[in-house]
């Protein structure tokens, strides 16, 4: 809760704040870099950095937690809060650095806007900032704590056991644990960090879901290329892709996420598309294993047969759960051999019946998340029974602060 002192000051400073968040952002993390190189050894990723994916969701952030301590201080943007400590968790972010973050974003506020900063002012955001910092640290704290870990003990080496070729462009790890420590489990739908060394000498860090239910010895994921057109390639995935092979070391963090399922006992929907596939086939994983009796209804959009990974594993799980059903959408034609429903073209969920009172998890390109859950809104689905997984910098979430009521479309129209 902000004091009275501050709140008028951050009401009257917001809109300025926000017209320049985005240069604030940029040159904070020029100032960082600058002064702490080694942040970009496995901690900060440097293809976010080059798209300028993660300074906007930075930004977006502080201005969405900002103008929400002003509007409605009763209510804490939790969402947003929760995507970014586990972000954080999964990257083994201690709170010691809230204090570096905090020196460089102060220089740069100073250095964008000048002499508008009197100390009033600066008085007003450093309290803004440590509201959310603590925020973040208390959440962060709870979630090492509930695996057991600390902010330097969240990553493990595991041993590369299978190395399989799903599709033309994604290729699935499955990992050994290389001592006798135990492996926490994860939630369904959690996804882990990966840090891969690269050839000039930094590790990257990369985040990948987890595709199938702990065993306590072998956890999977599965990687898609990243190919650049006339950008750069994607440097991570093609590394793991092209470089790491069967008995090969990984470093990888406990597994973190927010988006998990939901064990209310409603009947689940999966929406996913392309290689969004990776956090359903997680969550079927574990309903399988759980033998679970819920309703589950699969809808996965794909350019053809031949580009839907792990096809096989999601299939033969959805199988084992009695009540579920598939469906699946080709952009090249209604064309497969696979025991579920065939439609062609774009996801049109007018094609199916979808049952009541579902909860659903979308996993996708934005748009294609955008379109779905617009026309679930529209079909008068609660936004709060919608879930969805974006695989970057959220740069969404601060459009949905203002969630649309039920009933309408929202500005997401497909
Ligand atoms: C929670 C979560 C779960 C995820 N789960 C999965 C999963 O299960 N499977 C999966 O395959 N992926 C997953 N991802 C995505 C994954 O983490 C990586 O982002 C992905 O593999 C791409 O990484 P990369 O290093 O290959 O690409 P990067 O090198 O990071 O490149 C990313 C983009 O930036 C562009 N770029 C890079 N450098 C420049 C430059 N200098 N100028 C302009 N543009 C540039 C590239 O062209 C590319 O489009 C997930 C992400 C998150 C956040
Ligand atoms: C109040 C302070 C902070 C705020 C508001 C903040 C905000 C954010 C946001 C919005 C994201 C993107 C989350 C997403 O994936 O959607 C993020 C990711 C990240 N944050 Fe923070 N953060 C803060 C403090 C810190 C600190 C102290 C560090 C430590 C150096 C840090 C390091 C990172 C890293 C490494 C990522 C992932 C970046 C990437 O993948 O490109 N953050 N943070």
């Amino acid at each position: 809760m902000l004091s009275d002192r501050s709140r008028p000051v951050i009401e009257a400073t917001l809109p300025v704040v926000a017209d320049h968040i985005e240069e604030i952002a940029s040159r904070f993390y020029t100032h960082l870099f600058g002064a702490h190189p080694e942040l970009f050894d496995g901690v900060f990723n440097r293809g976010n950095q080059a798209e300028r994916s993660q300074q906007m969701a930075l930004a977006g952030s502080v201005a969405v937690f900002a103008s929400a301590l002003v509007k409605t201080p009763e209510q804490v943007p939790e969402h947003l809060l929760s995507r970014i400590a586990h972000k954080h968790a999964s990257l083994g972010i201690a709170p010691e650095l809230y204090d570096v973050v905090h020196d460089n974003l102060f220089w740069a506020i100073v250095d964008v806007l000048g002499s508008a900063v009197t100390p009033e002012v600066a008085a007003a955001w450093d309290e803004v900032y440590w509201l959310m910092a603590y925020a973040l640290i208390n959440q962060e704290r709870g979630l090492y704590s509930a695996r057991g870990v600390a902010p330097d003990t969240v990553w493990r080496d595991w041993e590369v056991a299978e190395k399989i070729d799903e599709t033309p462009d994604v290729v699935t790890f499955r990992v050994r644990r290389t001592d006798q420590r135990l492996v926490r489990t994860s939630l369904p739908g959690q996804y882990v960090t990966v840090q891969v060394p690269t050839p000039d000498g930094v590790r990257q860090p990369r985040q990948y879901s987890l595709t199938r239910a702990d065993d306590g010895e072998y956890r999977q994921f599965s990687v898609k290329r990243v190919r650049g057109g006339d950008k750069p390639d994607g440097e991570v995935s093609n590394l793991l892709c092209d470089t790491v092979g069967v008995g090969d070391r990984l470093t990888m963090s406990a597994p973190f996420g927010d988006v998990v399922l939901d064990d209310s006992g409603r009947p689940v929907v999966f929406a996913s598309a392309g290689i969004g596939i990776t956090p359903m086939a997680g969550m079927l994983s574990h309903l399988t294993a759980a033998g679970s009796q819920l309703p589950v209804t699969l809808l996965h959009a794909d350019v053809d047969e031949q580009s839907f990974a792990l096809r096989e594993q999601v299939l033969a799980d959805l199988r084992s759960l009695p009540g579920s059903a598939g469906h699946v959408w080709y952009e090249n034609g209604a064309t497969g051999t696979l025991p579920v429903e065939v439609h062609a073209g774009q996801m049109d969920l007018s094609q199916v019946r979808l049952p009541d009172d579902a909860t659903y998890y979308l996993c996708g390109p934005l748009p294609f998340m955008q379109a779905v859950r617009s026309a679930l809104i529209e079909a008068n689905v609660p936004s709060r029974d919608i879930q969805y997984e974006v695989f970057g910098p959220d740069l969404w979430q601060a459009d949905l602060v203002t969630e649309p009521t039920p009933g309408t479309s929202g500005r997401h129209a497909a």
